[in-house]
């Protein structure tokens, strides 16, 4: 103990850290951040900054063993998950350490904004943090083409294109994305440099003058409602109110910041561990032309509202939305750098919140089962379920998902949903209806003229028929 002791005094003494402590004991915070339950809504910034320097730590164990080419990206990472010890688990700590950043960064900028916290003389801490925002976003993005298979290549595509729409600089735009005129290994090693040297870099200095303006600036008190920012005393009048106070930066404001990191990386390490690595997906196919992008959770709300926007709006949500947002983040500090600041006295604002959440929500769940895709994956319907059925309807149902039915329909639980359920179909239909169906198509079905036998339709329909039969009223007694 007493060793433990004089080397800790050795540290301090030698290392200068005598500052750093007087800076944590001394710098005062508003008392409602330090002592009232208020002090919960501060918590997220510094959570921010202790999942970036863990993903810093995990991200540089896994460049270790990554490497950069695309004919040895996808079998690195293979190799990581397999073989190097707790490969696969640094690999999910990194995975859900990056939906943690994306998330937080969410709802820090939230309470930020519903706390009008960004208003005078904090103007520059949240233009600060858009870039830090985007910056987020940038690594979230390229980090998911460094897996290198299927979705992160064509959800890196889909992007590359919406840039290409960007008027007058699209092209150029698209080509310094994919470094070239197609993904490639090009791309792949732009975006391991973006993603392993130059973004970290940006965002560590970001973060450093970030931090630097919270201190200098002094953490927002909690709005009161009625108090409007008057700029000629706010500065003197937040002094004076922290002063007498008397809450300090350590230990009123940092405990309360330690146990929600403590519950964050918590739960980072639980996903770790019950989900493992992410990926790598099913490795790029060049035959697949049309590959369905299935980009990371986080920008699922947006390829979601690729799909579900009207045509007519193509250029206005994919083009100008973007365009015009950034600029809009950037200038509202200063746009709107007087006024109210509680929530309740900004019905707007908390209208605004709100309804992206909603938005993004809802986009999200839309795009985690998407309706408009075949299902490629559906498994065969399970033996069990066939245990009863005649052999005929059990050829069917082999035919039904060999052939690529079950891709787009669902019969007893399994298959696509691109098509109609086709479960209770015989009920509808009579087997000649279904067999025409079948062999000419119907509005989005396609025909099977010629590329199925005459057996197979027959054992498609007995299938069908039997399926019909287990969910017909009429023979609910009879079992
Ligand atoms: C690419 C997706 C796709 C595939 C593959 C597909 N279907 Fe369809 N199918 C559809 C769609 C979409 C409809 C609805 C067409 C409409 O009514 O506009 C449909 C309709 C049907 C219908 C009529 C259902 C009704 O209620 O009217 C039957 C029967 C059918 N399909 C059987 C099959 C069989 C058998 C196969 C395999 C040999 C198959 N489908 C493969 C998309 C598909």
């Amino acid at each position: 103990m007493k060793t433990l002791r004089r080397m800790g005094n050795w540290l301090y003494d030698r290392a200068g850290l005598a500052p750093l402590h007087r800076f944590l004991h001394e710098h005062k915070v508003p008392p409602e951040v330090g002592r009232s339950r208020k002090g919960w809504y501060y918590v997220f910034g510094q959570a921010l900054v202790f999942v970036f320097l863990a993903q810093v730590i995990t991200g540089a164990a896994l460049a270790l063993h990554y490497i950069p080419a695309p004919d040895h990206a996808w079998d690195s990472l293979n190799y990581l998950n397999t073989e190097v010890f707790w490969g696969g688990f640094v690999r999910g700590l990194h995975f859900f350490g990056a939906s943690a950043m994306v998330l937080l960064v969410f709802v820090h900028m939230s309470r930020v904004f519903l706390t009008g916290s960004y208003k005078f003389p904090r103007e520059l801490n949240w233009i600060s943090g858009v870039v830090l925002l985007l910056l987020t976003l940038a690594m979230a993005f390229t980090g998911q083409l460094l897996r290198w298979d299927e979705d992160g290549i064509s959800t890196v595509a889909v992007a590359a294109t919406m840039a290409g729409r960007v008027p007058v600089i699209g092209s150029h735009l698209m080509e310094l994305i994919m470094a070239g005129e197609s993904i490639g290994g090009a791309t792949l090693s732009r975006f391991f440099a973006l993603h392993v040297i130059v973004l970290p870099l940006l965002i560590f200095a970001v973060i450093g003058f970030h931090l630097f303006l919270v201190v200098r600036n002094g953490i927002s008190e909690p709005p009161e409602a009625g108090k409007r920012v008057d700029r000629t005393s706010y500065r003197a009048w937040y002094e004076r109110r922290k002063n007498e106070g008397g809450s300090t930066y350590w230990p009123d404001a940092t405990w309360r910041e330690m146990v929600f990191v403590a519950f964050v990386f918590s739960t980072i390490l639980g996903l770790a561990l019950a989900f493992g690595a992410k990926g790598p997906g099913p490795p790029p196919d060049p035959a697949a032309v049309e590959a369905i992008p299935d980009p990371d959770w986080f920008f699922l709300w947006y390829y979601s509202l690729i799909w579900y926007k009207p045509a007519a709006l193509d250029q206005l949500v994919l083009v100008w939305l973007p365009i015009l947002l950034i600029p809009a983040l950037l200038l509202l500090p200063i746009l709107f750098s007087g006024g109210e600041r509680h929530p309740g006295r900004r019905p707007w604002a908390v209208f605004l919140v709100g309804a992206s959440f909603l938005m993004w929500a809802t986009l999200t769940v839309l795009g985690a089962r998407p309706y408009w895709v075949p299902d490629f994956e559906t498994e065969p319907v399970a033996e069990e379920v066939l245990r009863d059925a005649p052999a005929e309807a059990r050829t069917g149902a082999g035919v039904f998902h060999f052939r690529g039915c079950q891709f787009c329909h669902v019969v007893l639980g399994e298959g696509g949903t691109y098509g109609p359920d086709l479960t209770t179909a015989a009920l509808r239909l009579s087997p000649e209806e279904m067999a025409v169906r079948i062999i000419v198509g119907i509005g989005n079905m396609p025909a099977y003229h010629g590329q199925l036998t005459a057996a197979e339709v027959e054992a498609i329909l007995a299938y069908l028929r039997w399926a019909a039969d287990l969910h017909d009223p009429a023979n609910e007694e009879g079992r």
